[in-house]
């Protein structure tokens, strides 16, 4: 049987992922025991108290132990890496395990790897705009990966640095790995830990906290997807590689052309904050003594957000508030059949849903703590 190991249990994608995996029905997932790396003692009794014999939390110190990392990845055919795509030094030494494990004569090794659209993004407000720009991973494979890689090598970002080293020490050493290039993830998630995404709990935090929305550049884009249909589509590929002739060598696109885009339609930014606005004024909480009494998205400076949203990481800030960086995923469907069933109507139904999870403290943060004295 197959020896999977899933990183990011306690994480929001990596949770899901898990979660999705183990209540799958299909005779290839149904009996499997997947390994996850956990840093706490208390997430590993959690992660047996709900899923029991299914799941085998292993403790480690994070991805930082390269050494752990090497020894342990040796051990799996499939490595689901799913817990934080920004670390180049933890996923390269995954590729190394799986690599020791490919020289020793087994089957081929799979890696499945997230990272994120901010890779392919321009960074409009300080180089050069690219307002047009779309990417296709099928129309595009492989000028993708070249374009990551000329740009990283022109100006590293952590995230992007990781995918390319990932997907280029792969193919160098026999292992197959594929990344889900992932947008903007909306919705609940279903994992033990943080079921919460990104880009909407931080816009509607904002807009309860100013009373305003903010934007940093009008045509800014985000492709979205439902982070259960983001773990589906992981569940599709690890059924591809159980159930497949040849466990999916050459029929699941790897290294400079495995990049695969879970992308299932597009927004501005600006529509993100207007949902927002929408749902905290038609909640009753906005407006309040002192904040604009009409629904309003006013001009931020990128310092700014920065600072307040992204711990002062501009570059972060530009890629992720003010870039471009469209995306058409066709490969997942074609390929894997993947399909998405969380669309335009569960995108509407996100912001009314993230106010009320901000509202009932679900967020980390109390409506209280977030609107602050103002209202006292
Ligand atoms: N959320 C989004 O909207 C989004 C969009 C595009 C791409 N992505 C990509 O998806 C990845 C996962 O995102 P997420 O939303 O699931 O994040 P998350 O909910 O914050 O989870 C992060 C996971 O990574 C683990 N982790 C973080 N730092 C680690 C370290 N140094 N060593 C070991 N484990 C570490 C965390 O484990 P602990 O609990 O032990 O800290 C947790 O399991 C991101 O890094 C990014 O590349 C996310």
């Amino acid at each position: 049987m197959s020896k999977i190991l899933l990183t990011g249990a306690t994480g929001y994608v990596g949770g899901t992922t898990l979660d999705q995996l183990i209540k799958s029905t299909e005779p290839s997932l149904k009996s499997l025991t997947i390994d996850t790396l956990v840093r706490t003692d208390d997430q590993a009794q959690k992660l047996r108290d709900a899923y029991g014999a299914r799941v085998n939390p292993i403790k480690w110190v994070g991805l930082e132990d390269t050494a752990f990392i090497v020894d342990t990845a040796a051990n799996y055919d499939i490595i689901v890496n799913t817990g934080s795509g920004f670390i180049p030094a933890g996923a390269l030494a995954f590729v190394d395990g799986l690599a020791r494990r490919a020289k020793a004569g087994g089957p081929a090794p799979w890696l499945l790897h997230i990272a994120g659209c901010t890779n392919l993004a321009d960074r409009p407000l300080t180089q050069e705009a690219y307002p047009l720009r779309e990417w296709d991973d099928e129309r595009d494979a492989g000028a993708i990966f070249d374009f990551m890689k000329e740009a990283d090598a022109l100006e590293p970002y952590a995230q992007r640095t990781t995918e390319v080293g990932v997907l280029e020490a792969a193919a160098a050493s026999g292992v197959q790995a594929v990344s889900l290039n992932t947008p903007l993830i909306f919705g609940e998630g279903t994992g033990l830990f943080n079921r919460a995404g990104l880009v909407i709990p931080i816009s509607m935090r904002y807009i309860v906290q100013h009373g305003y929305g903010f934007k940093l550049l009008d045509t800014a884009n985000f492709d979205y997807v439902h982070v259960v249909d983001l773990a589906d589509l992981y569940v599709l590929l690890v059924r591809a590689i159980l159930e497949r002739p040849n466990r999916g060598v050459g029929f699941i696109p790897t290294g400079r052309e495995g990049v695969l885009f879970p992308a299932v339609a597009r927004v501005l930014m600006t529509e993100i904050a207007q949902r927002c606005l929408d749902a905290v004024f038609s909640a009753g909480v906005l407006p309040r003594d002192g904040t604009p009494q009409e629904k309003e998205i006013r001009q931020a400076s990128l310092q700014e957000i920065a600072d307040e949203l992204m711990f002062g990481l501009v570059d972060v800030a530009e890629r992720g508030w003010a870039g471009h960086k469209a995306m058409k995923g066709t490969v997942a469907r074609k390929l894997l059949n993947w399909k998405p069933t969380r669309l335009e109507e569960a995108w509407r139904q996100e912001f009314e849903d993230e106010f009320v999870a901000l509202r009932d403290g679900r967020r980390g943060i109390t409506l209280d703590a977030c609107i602050g004295i103002r209202t006292t």
